[in-house]
């Protein structure tokens, strides 16, 4: 089998859960890297546990000759400067297979067009990352319930929740930078994920039609005095002044084009979740059953007591965005895998070495973007967003939220 060369731009958080995963993938090697700060740590990771060659280059540019693919995991606001970076290099001669590109696709809508625009001219196929649809427990709830949902029809209701205490870089927490708050940053896995555990069985993602969206969204933690400083102090960003959401909660409802049925889905997600780590959950019901997913239930539990804390100081080890150290512990053994990462990195690399579409592409990275903006419109509105009027498109297109703006404050602090 021919193995396919990653090139990945950017070398922080995710690019290392990315390299755990890679562990578990057939057919692709990291030939190539690139990073603000040079990836020299993760590169030597990539030669120590047999990844590939892991060669660290000084820009996209010099990269993208040596590899077949570029997998954009840096951070949001770079996107664009990225995307038009690798076109450059492919119009200029170099060969690509084609891009990958983390959650959010873009920050907002017309970041995303452009991006598109871009890799579509260049003749690139593209992928996009969405972790969540990919999970195994997502997919074989699914798998198993399909003579069910055949039976019965789909599911009509599903809730789904992502929620830890708050990212790691300054730049996440930076509305202008990131894009807004935990909604720009955690709710798009929700809609995504939301939606498909609706669609029928066998039919394409985006089959149900968006209806309308109705959002609600607050700084309940991070606004306050104390925190506020610790932000300030930590991550060198001033809720007092640009302040973002670090709670959105919401509901968006579809219509079955071939039935006309109406179906929902219900999202909360939060930066202000003080327990053991990341939580992500997903629940659905349909007629006569129901799942039910949270990754927080592991099979793994370790305890720590006082005596022995000492020892224990990186929990990160155990879960994503660990908040203790000590006490009774859930550790997920193999979270990448648990995570999705594994096998939207599986797809990918079948998808760019047959040939053959991906799961998830650019096109429905941009409609989870255009469901975000919604999202952001009717919290600022306080309204329902109608998702099938034509003005509401002309809208959104060139919809930048207030929070995104740098303008916050005069949402979220009024
Ligand atoms: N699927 C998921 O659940 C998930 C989880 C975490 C992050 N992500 C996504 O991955 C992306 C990266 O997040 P992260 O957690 O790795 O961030 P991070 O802050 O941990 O790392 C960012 C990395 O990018 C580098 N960088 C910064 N500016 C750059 C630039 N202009 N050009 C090149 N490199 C640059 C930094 O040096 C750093 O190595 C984001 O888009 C984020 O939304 C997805």
């Amino acid at each position: 089998m021919k193995t396919l060369r990653y090139g990945i731009v950017g070398g922080g958080f995710v690019s290392a859960f990315h390299l755990r995963a890679l562990r578990q993938v057939r057919g692709v090697e990291v030939a190539g890297l690139v990073s603000r700060t040079r990836p020299e740590k993760l590169a030597e990771r990539v030669r120590q546990e047999g990844l590939g060659e892991g060669k660290v280059y000084n820009s996209i540019r010099e990269m993208i000759p040596h590899v077949d693919v570029a997998a954009i995991f840096a951070p949001n606001f770079a996107r664009v400067a990225h995307v038009e970076e690798i076109c450059d290099a492919v119009k200029s001669g170099a060969e690509l297979k084609g891009v990958i590109c983390e959650k959010p696709l873009a920050r907002n809508t017309a970041e995303g067009r452009r991006m598109l625009e871009l890799v579509e001219d260049a003749g690139l196929p593209h992928v996009f990352f969405e972790n969540q649809l990919h999970m195994n427990s997502v997919q074989a709830g699914l798998r198993q319930l399909r003579p069910v949902m055949e039976a019965m029809g789909p599911p009509v209701l599903t809730r789904s929740g992502e929620e830890h205490a708050g990212p790691h870089s300054g730049w996440f927490w930076d509305p202008v930078q990131q894009g807004g708050g935990v909604m720009s940053d955690m709710g798009c896995h929700c809609l995504a994920v939301g939606w498909y555990a609706l669609t029928p069985p066998g039919k394409p993602v985006d089959f149900l039609q968006p209806v309308s969206i109705s959002a609600d969204l607050s700084l309940l933690k991070w606004g306050q005095p104390r925190w506020r400083e610790q932000l300030l102090k930590t991550h060198g960003v001033d809720y007092g002044k640009t302040p973002a959401e670090d709670f959105a909660t919401g509901v968006t409802t579809f219509r079955n084009p071939e039935t006309g049925q109406l179906v929902k889905s219900q999202f909360t997600v939060s930066w202000m979740f003080d327990k053991v780590g990341l939580r992500l959950s997903l629940d659905g019901i349909g007629a006569g059953y129901a799942f039910d997913m949270n990754t927080l239930r592991s099979p793994l539990e370790v305890f720590i007591g006082d005596a022995a804390a000492s020892g224990a100081a990186d929990t990160e080890t155990a879960l994503e965005k660990s908040q203790a150290s000590r006490g009774l512990l859930v550790v997920q053994p193999n979270e990448p895998d648990v995570l999705g990462y594994t096998d939207e990195n599986v797809n990918a690399v079948e998808s760019f070495l047959n040939n053959r579409p991906a799961m998830l592409d650019w096109r429905y990275g941009l409609q989870i973007v255009r469901l975000t903006m919604a999202a952001y419109l009717s919290a600022e509105c306080r309204a329902t967003v109608d998702l099938t009027d034509p003005e509401t498109d002309r809208v959104l297109d060139a919809y930048i939220p207030l929070i995104q703006q740098g303008r916050g404050a005069e949402v979220l602090l009024a």
